[in-house]
């Protein structure tokens, strides 16, 4: 039948060709997944979701966040969103929702949003209109600002309260932390992406830094299309949970828009 293949060149060819078809029809498409982490972090907050989406054949991306004001922040996701493909899911913990409500606001590539313990504001609401509806986190207390104007939290304030159900990850978190502006909290955000996108949430149970009712309100205020309690998950549930949080993620990638 390939009698006409006279040369190795013709025999590598057929043999890519034949790894090509091999590949089942029906398989997913790759979907882009860019990761957005939250203040007091970094890109490694993600590290235990990353490799479950990665196994799963996704291209993901952990944005790193400048953390130097939510515009800032802005501008390094859309950098980011530029140099991939659409479609896209777009991921945030805690202070990365405020991020990713704005970068995906008219942007056609993105496919779905997933909230994760985050900030969904309003055009013209910032982090603190939301927070004041409900008790303070007693962490407000524990902050610390450095010469430049940027805080982090008390090492131990942030193992208590940011994640004490993983206690010797939460070290390590607590050490590395992302000295944040403080200027994020009075910020007013820009148009919200989340009124042209479908919603993904997920709800940290037992989170001490923002109130779970606060997340929970949110989820229904964003009209959700899918809200996942963590019940006694501290803020750090991609970290305590990520099995949750990494398929709810792929459940976004492979919904239809
Ligand atoms: C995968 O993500 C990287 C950035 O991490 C990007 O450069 C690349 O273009 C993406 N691949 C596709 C097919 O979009
Ligand atoms: C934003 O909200 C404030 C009240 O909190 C209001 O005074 C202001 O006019 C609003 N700005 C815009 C652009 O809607």
């Amino acid at each position: 039948m390939f009698s006409f293949i006279k040369t190795p060149l013709f025999g590598y060819l057929l043999l890519a060709s034949t790894l090509l078809t091999a590949l089942p029809a029906d398989s997913k498409p790759v979907k882009n997944i860019v990761l957005v982490h939250g203040a007091y972090a970094d890109g490694s907050s993600w590290s235990r979701v990353i490799p479950i989406l990665q196994a799963a054949g996704h291209n993901v991306t952990a944005v790193q966040q400048p953390l130097s004001s939510i515009p800032d922040d802005v501008a390094k996701t859309n950098a980011a969103l530029e140099q991939i493909e659409g479609p896209i899911v777009l991921v945030g913990h805690s202070f990365g929702g405020s991020v990713i409500t704005e970068a995906s606001y008219n942007n056609p590539k993105i496919s779905a949003l997933v909230y994760v313990a985050a900030f969904a504001p309003d055009f013209n609401q910032s982090a603190l209109d939301m927070m004041l509806k409900y008790p303070l986190p007693p962490v407000a207390t524990s902050l610390v600002t450095d010469s430049q104007g940027r805080q982090t939290i008390l090492k131990d304030k942030f193992v208590q309260y940011f994640c004490p159900d993983v206690k010797s990850i939460c070290k390590v978190l607590a050490t590395a932390q992302g000295p944040s502006d403080q200027g994020r909290y009075i910020y007013k955000s820009g148009q919200p992406g989340w009124k042209q996108h479908p919603n993904y949430y997920v709800v940290a149970g037992n989170d001490h830094i923002i109130n779970p009712q606060l997340e929970a309100d949110t989820a229904v205020r964003i009209k959700a299309v899918k809200t996942i309690k963590v019940a006694g998950s501290s803020h750090a549930v991609l970290v305590s949970h990520p099995q949750v949080v990494a398929d709810i993620i792929m459940e976004a990638a492979n919904a239809k828009k």
